[in-house]
């Protein structure tokens, strides 16, 4: 790296700022004035979140060494994406990888032009802190002059190429939802290239053509420190479920449904940039298509229940297969032996992972969320009898399962304790972050 240009990028980055006027500003900094730019700041209202590992303690099991067994929330408004990354424990003391910056705005994009795609990586997540001052802005999506859509991760751009959709031959509309599937889309980081980001779709963006290719490289995210499995991490495959879904037949994409059009205080038509949860206008944006409303908000209130019902089930059978395994790992039993059963845990949990870390299957691909969940308990099961032939070699072994009662009962088992937790970041956030990085404080 050419350390004087480097020295220059924080200059770099406020010409680049200043050159495409409204394209990179604070959250809520005064400048947004049209009811358009009003309405993306307005994202910074939407800060309802829940504690998903509160509200199912066994995923701090599952997730167990990967990080989010730290902390997992459900996500919010998109003004939210810095400072959530910044003070969530999963970036612990900001020595990790700058690669957690690549999907929460323009900064992130902007600096990899500086040093690099393949280098952005190497920086830590510290050390990146002050280029982002922008989450997820105008210029994620918009080129400079404001008038097309771009999809600015160079990633993305790659993978979409590689699902024979490159965004440059889309119309509009699929350029649209190519605009948030450069971020909502599962992803890993790939050592071979400083741990850039990469989206694993060479053979394909299915469940199973992503473990494929998983398999292929003998890759793992993590080691499960109880049962030893090497695992793969599903991430937000928003795009993914979606692209198979009736709805992408059809047309119907993430700007139909999360950015309805709207009109201003002089009459003038706007896209509502306050991107959110669910729908605001039936009649104007489902009506075309579907009968009612309340049958609707119905249908997805069942789907939700049916997919939450399919994955408890599975998550038991991870839950248990993991301290099964790990209870015959301390026998003495070699990962060698348990092979298969170990590959069984893996393959199950990608495919729950997939289905459940998807916000907002049961609105966008339901059917595709309860296949996954069906093949995964399969193949858990199929696992544990595995697990459950060994065992029965060792009579005299009796296998702990943890109490995954509640959040603290989870850490425990696990062997996390949220004080220090807490404590690692908060000195991170005094020492590297406030005062250091302009406008941000915690
Ligand atoms: C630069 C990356 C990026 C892009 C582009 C992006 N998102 Fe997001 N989105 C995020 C992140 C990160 C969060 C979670 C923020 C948090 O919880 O702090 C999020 C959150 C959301 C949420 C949850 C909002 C809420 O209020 O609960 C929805 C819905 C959403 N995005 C839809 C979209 C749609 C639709 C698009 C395309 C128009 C899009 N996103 C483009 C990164 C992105
Ligand atoms: C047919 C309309 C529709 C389409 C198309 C659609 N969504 Fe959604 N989306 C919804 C609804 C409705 C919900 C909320 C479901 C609920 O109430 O739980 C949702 C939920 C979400 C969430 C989770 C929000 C949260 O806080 O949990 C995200 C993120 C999201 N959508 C992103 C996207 C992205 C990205 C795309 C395109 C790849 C997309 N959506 C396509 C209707 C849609
Ligand atoms: C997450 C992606 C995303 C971000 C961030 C984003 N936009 Fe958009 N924008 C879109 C999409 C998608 C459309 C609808 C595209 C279409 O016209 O088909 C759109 C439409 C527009 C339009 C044309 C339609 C209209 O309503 O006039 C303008 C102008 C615009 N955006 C400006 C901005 C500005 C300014 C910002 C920053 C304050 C911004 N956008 C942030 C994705 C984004
Ligand atoms: C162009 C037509 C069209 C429009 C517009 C449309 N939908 Fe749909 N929607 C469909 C079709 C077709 C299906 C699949 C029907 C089926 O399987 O019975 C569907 C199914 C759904 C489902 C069930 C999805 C699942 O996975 O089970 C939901 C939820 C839904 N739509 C929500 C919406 C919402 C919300 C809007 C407006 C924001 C909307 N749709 C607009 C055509 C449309």
């Amino acid at each position: 790296m050419n350390p004087v240009v480097r020295g220059l990028a924080p200059l770099m980055a406020l010409v680049a700022m200043g050159t495409a006027a409204q394209t990179l500003h604070k959250p809520n900094d005064g400048i947004a004035t049209t009811a358009l730019e009003q309405s993306w700041a307005a994202t910074a209202n939407n800060s309802e979140r829940h504690d998903l590992l509160a509200e199912r303690p066994q995923l701090i099991w599952l997730y167990a060494g990967s990080g989010y067994d730290k902390q997992f929330n459900s996500p919010r408004g998109h003004q939210f994406a810095i400072n959530d990354v910044t003070t969530i424990f999963r970036t612990d003391d900001g020595s990790k990888t700058a690669s957690c910056w690549t999907c929460k705005g323009p900064g992130a994009t902007h600096e990899m032009g500086l040093v690099g795609e393949g280098r952005f990586g190497l920086h830590t997540f510290g050390q990146m802190g002050q280029y982002m001052s922008v989450s997820v802005g105008c210029a994620d999506c918009h080129d400079a002059d404001g008038e097309n859509l771009q999809v600015s991760r160079p990633h993305a751009l790659k993978a979409m190429a590689k699902i024979k959709q490159p965004f440059a031959e889309q119309d509009r509309t699929i350029q649209g939802a190519q605009t948030c599937g450069q971020c909502h889309v599962t992803y890993y980081m790939q050592p071979e290239i400083g741990n850039g980001v990469n989206i694993p779709w060479i053979f394909g963006s299915t469940a199973d053509d992503i473990e494929k290719y998983y398999d292929t490289r003998q890759f793992y995210d993590w080691i499960h420190p109880v049962s030893g499995a090497p695992m793969v991490k599903a991430r937000h495959p928003e795009y993914e479920h979606w692209s198979r879904s009736a709805h992408a037949e059809m047309g119907v994409t993430c700007v139909s449904c999360h950015m309805t059009t709207k009109i201003d205080d002089k009459g003038r038509e706007y896209t509502d940039h306050n991107i959110q949860q669910s729908w605001q206008n039936f009649e104007a944006q489902c009506s075309s298509c579907h009968e009612s409303e309340a049958e609707l908000k119905q249908t997805i209130a069942d789907n939700k229940q049916q997919i939450n019902s399919a994955r408890a089930e599975v998550e038991q059978l991870l839950v248990k297969a993991h301290a099964e395994a790990g209870a015959l790992r301390q026998d003495g039993v070699q990962p060698r032996d348990m092979g298969a059963a170990l590959m069984g845990i893996r393959h199950a949990q990608w495919r729950w992972d997939f289905a459940v870390s998807s916000h907002g299957i049961h609105a966008h691909n339901s059917k595709e969320g309860l296949d996954l969940l069906a093949v995964a308990k399969r193949q858990a099961t199929m696992a544990r009898a595995r697990l459950q032939l060994l065992l029965e070699q060792r009579p005299q072994l009796k296998v702990q399962y943890p109490d995954l009662s509640s959040k603290l009962s989870a850490q425990q088992a696990v062997g996390l304790d949220e004080a220090k937790m807490q404590a690692v970041k908060d000195k991170f956030l005094a020492t590297e972050v406030n005062g250091k990085w302009p406008g941000w404080s915690f």
